[in-house]
């Protein structure tokens, strides 16, 4: 997807959105390749089902996916910026890119009520929440995941976004991924007891 300019075109668009809504963007640029990779091979795309991608912004993570070998048809990739939706939408024809709210799958995904993901890659920030929002939240997000399925989130945060719940879900991360800007880790979460396994 990535010849140099179009990279630098990229890392312009990221940049000017962060300025306008920098809450809503939690980063000033993309995600590196490297760090993309970790996430994709965190989650748990080898489970049966489709793929949700969330605040897929332009398309660094959709890109890992693809580079893993999993078909374009089996992503939904959810993104708010109508700009970037339009981007990513040209960029791959063949993802089901929807331009609408990823913390509401209810309206978001309308119609789909009975579907169950494989895995939920999340990249909304979602730190600037209450922890019990946060909480309520991945509630919500496993609801719509297959059991063993996984949910991993890009975080710059040192601690996990959401914590650990007794009895609920578990919480792990990959070591850090220094060539990130800045050094970021996946946090990975999963059901407890429902026999789900990290991949990272
Ligand atoms: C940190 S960027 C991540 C972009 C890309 N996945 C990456 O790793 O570089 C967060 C993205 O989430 C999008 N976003 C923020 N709030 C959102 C929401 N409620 N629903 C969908 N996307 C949202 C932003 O527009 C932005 O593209």
């Amino acid at each position: 997807m990535h010849g140099q300019s179009e990279a630098k075109g990229d890392w312009a668009k990221f940049l000017g959105t962060w300025l306008k809504h920098p809450g809503a963007m939690g980063a000033i640029a993309a995600s590196s390749r490297s760090y993309c990779d970790a996430m994709v091979r965190a989650a748990t795309t080898h489970l049966d089902g489709p793929i949700l991608e969330l605040g897929a912004g332009l398309g660094v993570v959709t890109q890992a996916l693809l580079r893993a070998g999993i078909a374009p048809e089996r992503i939904t990739s959810i993104e708010y910026d109508r700009e970037f939706a339009r981007e990513l939408k040209a960029r791959f024809p063949n993802v089901n890119v929807i331009q609408g709210d990823g913390l509401d799958l209810t309206e978001t995904l309308k119609g789909r009520e009975e579907e169950r993901f494989a895995a939920i890659l999340l990249a909304i920030p979602i730190i600037r929440f209450k922890p019990d929002e946060r909480r309520r939240l991945l509630e919500r997000y496993f609801e719509r995941i297959v059991p063993a399925g996984n949910l991993t989130q890009l975080s710059y945060s040192l601690t996990p976004p959401v914590k650990p719940e007794l009895g609920a879900y578990a919480v792990s991360s990959t070591p850090v991924v220094w060539a990130n800007l800045p050094p970021a880790r996946v946090w990975i979460y999963n059901r407890v007891g429902d026999g789900a396994r990290s991949r990272g």
